[in-house]
């Protein structure tokens, strides 16, 4: 074992944290808006935390992630209501889990028991996750109903 020239952890090429790529589209322009505005914010949330390490910003860019979250998942859920899609609960279940997931960890990050890369690392896994399995098992039933 060479010790010594053990390569470093890996970091993406671009230095962003959570980078977007067109692959991670589902195809639905509204909701791939939604999914891109919010990687940004877990972006800003991990430089916040992480970087510049600013808790009173973090906390505020916490909370706004939380409900932009909780916004674009009612979004998901009227569109998908609307339209009659047949896993409606088992997805708004899952959303509803996020939420309780992330509330929980905003009240930890508060009371200082959690690490500043808990929350970033919970959401990036927790979205690209629920995004590429999740979500894009609705695709085919809206296209289906005209919905681009
Ligand atoms: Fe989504
Ligand atoms: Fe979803």
């Amino acid at each position: 074992m060479f010790g010594w020239n053990k390569p470093k952890a890996p970091t993406p090429a671009n230095g962003v944290y959570f980078s977007w790529t067109p692959e991670c589209d589902i195809g639905i322009q509204r909701f791939d808006q939604e999914h891109r505005q919010l990687a940004g914010l877990i972006n800003q949330l991990h430089t916040l935390m992480v970087v510049k390490r600013d808790r009173a910003a973090a906390d505020q860019l916490a909370d706004q992630l939380l409900k932009m979250t909780r916004t674009h998942f009612a979004s998901e859920e009227d569109l998908l209501a609307e339209t009659e899609y047949e896993e409606l609960e088992s997805h708004r279940q899952q959303h509803s889990d996020l939420i309780n997931e992330l509330r929980d960890l905003h009240r930890q990050f508060k009371a200082g028991t959690l690490s500043a890369l808990a929350m970033p690392n919970f959401l990036k896994k927790w979205l690209m996750e629920h995004i590429q399995n999740s979500d894009r098992r609705y695709v085919p039933h809206l296209k289906s109903k005209g919905v681009d």
